[in-house]
């Protein structure tokens, strides 16, 4: 059987390595081997944003790099569609699988579609309604159009049973980013704090040599970003709030960066003592820092469920999740409280000093990427 897999952005890696490990060790003992052929759109391609996560994570070099790079939706889109029919064509694999719901997601599973293969999407379900996002609309396409969806919760097996996919397409399957967690859990236990805040300093900032309590800041989503009313307001709410009462280390995500220098707001940050800005982590350096983080501040799907399972305090700054069962309600760490300063404030007040409660949703154990894969030999 071949099998191709697509990558496109950093969130993706970290869905795809537990995967392609799951096939390796197959195949040591199959009569039948998978050939696996790993294919990687380009949307993100700086050292930071991607290399260092396919070193981290052992992940095999891509078989095929379609080098799209940045640019509009319907740009990224539109020449993925282009390049990856061409290696649909060369390679006629019998399934697709994409992960997440990133512009890769999308422009993969429909040219797959189009060429009458198989789609397997890992993260299948989840559901945030925000037509504004454009992950969402990722997902609702994905969804509709693939033949096996595995899904990393209940509500999200749900939510496809609502939209009307029959239940044979459906398989509740557990959270694949977990896999990767406990994976490397113990590797990252063991870095020094100071030395990941000195190796990832921005700029001319000036060496650490101690850090108490600190804060974690992580935002990139266009709806925090991209109005400067928004970005202005909440880093105020970091330099006047936060940053007085602990330390802030925040990961400067590439567009936050390019927006923030555009608003003028980037020289007002780096002059605060108490916000040490870093360059994007790698993935052991995050996992690191967020075990002893005393509270997360971030609009990022990812770091709402790695906070859930390591019990770490998160405001997550959107007014809607694709990830209910991160929250509170559901046993989670995570609230959601938008980017209205008066709310995220009165939450923040109410997490300073709660305990870590670390919980582990249902099949959130470590072992979904093998379900994932039996999924598929079994279809
Ligand atoms: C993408 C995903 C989002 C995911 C996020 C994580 C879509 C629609 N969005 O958003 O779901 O949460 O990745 O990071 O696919 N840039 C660089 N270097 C890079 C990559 C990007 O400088 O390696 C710049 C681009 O020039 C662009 C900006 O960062 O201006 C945003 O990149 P883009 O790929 O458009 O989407 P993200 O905001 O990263």
């Amino acid at each position: 059987m071949k099998i191709i897999s697509v990558v496109g952005a950093r969130p993706n890696f970290m869905k795809i390595a537990p995967f392609i490990k799951a096939i390796k060790n197959y195949n040591i003992s199959a009569k039948n081997k998978i050939n696996h052929v790993l294919v990687h759109t380009g949307q993100h391609y700086d050292d930071r944003m991607s290399d260092l996560f396919f070193k981290e994570l052992n992940i095999p070099q891509a078989d095929i790099n379609l080098g799209i790079g940045s640019g509009t939706h319907a740009e990224q889109v539109g020449k993925t569609m282009i390049e990856f029919e061409k290696v649909l064509i060369k390679e006629n694999p019998e399934w697709v699988v994409v992960v997440g719901d990133v512009n890769a997601t999308l422009a993969c599973s429909v040219t797959a579609k189009k060429q009458h293969i198989k789609c397997c999407h890992i993260e299948a379900g989840l559901r945030s309604g925000d037509m504004d996002m454009p992950e969402e609309i990722n997902r609702l396409v994905t969804d509709r159009i693939s033949d096996l969806l595995l899904t990393p919760d209940k509500i999200s097996v749900e939510n496809l049973l609502k939209e009307g996919i029959t239940k044979e397409k459906i398989k509740f399957v557990g959270n694949i980013m977990i896999d990767t967690l406990d994976e490397n859990l113990e590797k990252a236990s063991k870095l020094n704090i100071i030395n990941i805040i000195n190796n990832n300093l921005i700029e001319n900032s000036k060496i650490v040599d101690n850090i108490n309590k600190y804060a974690i800041i992580t935002l990139h989503r266009p709806s925090n970003v991209d109005s400067k009313d928004v970005l202005a307001s909440l880093t105020d709410f970091f330099k006047d709030h936060v940053a007085k009462d602990m330390t802030v280390l925040w990961t400067i995500h590439p567009r936050t960066e390019k927006q923030l220098k555009t608003f003028g707001l980037w020289e007002n940050i780096l002059q605060n003592k108490n916000i040490i800005l870093l360059q994007p982590l790698g993935y052991h350096d995050m996992l690191r820092l967020n075990l002893d983080a005393s509270i997360m501040l971030t609009d990022s799907g990812g770091l709402q469920e790695e906070c859930t399972v390591l019990g770490t305090p998160c405001l997550t700054l959107r007014w809607n999740t694709e990830r209910p069962i991160t929250l509170k309600e559901f046993g989670g760490a995570s609230v959601l409280v938008g980017n209205n300063i008066k709310r995220i404030s009165e939450e923040y007040i109410k997490t300073l000093n709660v305990p870590r409660k670390p919980h582990r949703p249902e099949l959130w154990d470590g072992k979904t990427a093998q379900r994932c894969l039996e999924a598929i030999l079994n279809y």
